[in-house]
């Protein structure tokens, strides 16, 4: 067997060397190239938008291999989850299908569980897996997806539990084949890892460090979605505002931005920020631009500048604000969304009062909010915690009652008013109702007639929700 384990001492390590972009990793070989034909494949996504991307990358290497992709894990022959690590709630849930699993894999001993994504990065997990979960036959992490045809011939034809876990710096792959989930909106990864090792955050350890795909690569995948007829584009990265700085821009960002915007494609998003590398020049491009759309999420964590320095965020809360007002300023449409941990060890009553103030000051269309949850081997976990879990579930309620008050303030703002809005598709429910969402990101339903998923319509919005608006196309 050959088996490689993952090590968070290593996953901590940054170098100056510059990441290199290998565009031949990926291989097919003969052997491998059909061993799914006549197999069903069912792949489970946990967590953010780059897990979402990476799922595309395994279907489309998957399709190649002959498999035949389907929604039903009862009727699989090969089921991978593609799990999150982000907080133990998220890893108790994959923990948790594994477990359930295990029936499918007693009715059919021919069955194959695999595990990739960023809880296979994580050293007391595969600890767990190899002592409690034998029904895992695959694992495999962040910098090596490539290589599961290799991985899939060991299980499949040599009958060998594969396990393959690198804790690398990472590298940019190009040339992966890749199966999107929709045909009107793609991410576009732009850059992969962080180096950023908030205190609390674990994903600078599973996800290696930041390295930039290079601008030319960026804007051949997007004109080639927009030639496909894609209207909508999403650029992916954890910090997407460090962008090239291993290239050696000065402000990579929003250089790209620009040029994505240039290349006309309908509607431009781009996640997730951090306000310690976001600058006034991509406000700038926001503004100059139709196509990027107004929406910027920009994850705060705290309203404390003690425990913003404790989490080891790098900027101040005076700056958060002048970065708001900037954006209001110049964008005044702009929609503005962020995340908010409470509950991080030793927050104080007037700390997170803090927290509630700044909540008053941006008043944000949406927030992300969530329980601080410790993770080995980041430093955070190895504070002291004073924080009774009652106080901390106390403070995610207060705060959610804030959320959900400014929600509906900044959707009544629509009433009455004409968006743009793009057809995801029908409601579920009603099929003379459709949904999609605005320029600034609202979700719309409306009534509507022989419409297409991929249209951008004009919608007369009659009805304000907290989390969505009703209306009728016009
Ligand atoms: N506990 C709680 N929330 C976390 N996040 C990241 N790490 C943790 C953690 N250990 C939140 C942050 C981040 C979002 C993606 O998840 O708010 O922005
Ligand atoms: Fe985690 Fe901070 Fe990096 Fe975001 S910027 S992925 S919160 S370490």
């Amino acid at each position: 067997m050959n088996n490689k384990l993952p090590s968070l001492q290593d996953a901590k390590i940054r170098t100056q060397t510059k990441s290199l972009i290998k565009r031949d990793l990926f291989r097919l070989d003969l052997a491998a190239s059909n061993i799914g034909v006549g197999k069903n494949c069912y792949v489970r996504t946990y967590g953010c938008q780059a897990n979402e991307r990476d799922s595309e990358t395994l279907r489309g290497m998957l399709k190649q291999m002959g498999f035949q992709l389907v929604d039903d894990e009862k009727i699989a022959d090969l089921i991978i989850l593609n799990s999150c690590a982000i907080r133990q709630n998220a890893e108790d849930k994959v923990f948790g299908e594994l477990g359930y699993l295990k029936q499918y894999k007693d009715i059919n001993p021919k069955l194959i569980i695999g595990l990739c994504g960023c809880m296979a990065q994580e050293e007391a997990v595969i600890d767990t897996l190899l002592s409690k979960y034998p029904q895992v036959d695959l694992i495999f992490g962040t910098h090596n997806i490539h290589r599961l045809p290799q991985l899939l011939y060991q299980v499949m034809i040599n009958h060998e539990r594969a396990i393959e876990v690198y804790s690398k710096e990472g590298e940019v792959i190009e040339g992966v084949p890749t199966d999107r989930f929709s045909q009107h909106k793609a991410w576009v990864n732009i850059i992969y890892g962080c180096n950023k090792f908030c205190t609390y955050c674990i994903v600078p350890f599973t996800r290696g460090k930041e390295r930039s795909r290079l601008i030319a690569d960026i804007i051949e995948e997007v004109n080639d979605l927009k030639n496909k007829g894609y209207q909508e584009i999403t650029l992916l990265g954890q910090n997407v505002n460090a962008y090239g700085k291993d290239l050696a821009y000065e402000d990579g960002f929003s250089l790209l931005l620009e040029e994505v915007a240039k290349t006309g494609i309908n509607r431009v998003r781009f996640t997730t920020s951090h306000p310690w590398d976001f600058t006034d020049q991509t406000i700038d491009v926001m503004a100059k631009y139709d196509n990027i759309m107004p929406f910027l999420h920009l994850p705060v964590q705290s309203g404390n500048n003690e425990i913003l320095k404790k989490m080891g965020r790098r900027y101040t809360i005076e700056r958060y604000k002048e970065i708001y007002d900037r954006l209001k300023r110049v964008i005044p449409n702009c929609a503005f969304s962020t995340d908010i941990i409470v509950g991080f060890p030793n927050e104080t009553d007037a700390q997170f009062q803090d927290t509630l103030n700044l909540y008053d000051y941006c008043q944000f269309d949406n927030a992300y909010t969530f329980i601080y949850s410790p993770r080995i081997g980041t430093p955070a976990a190895r504070m002291d915690d004073n924080v009774l879990y009652k106080v901390k579930q106390e403070r995610l309620k207060a705060l959610n009652v804030k959320v959900n008050h400014y929600a509906l303030l900044n959707s009544n703002t629509y009433v009455n008013k004409v968006v743009k809005v793009l057809v995801d598709g029908l409601s579920k429910k009603n099929k003379n109702i459709y949904s999609g969402y605005t320029e600034s990101n609202k979700l719309v339903n409306f009534s509507g007639e022989n419409l297409e998923i991929g249209m951008i319509v004009d919608v007369l919005i009659v009805e304000a929700k907290t989390w969505s608006l009703n209306g009728k196309r016009v």
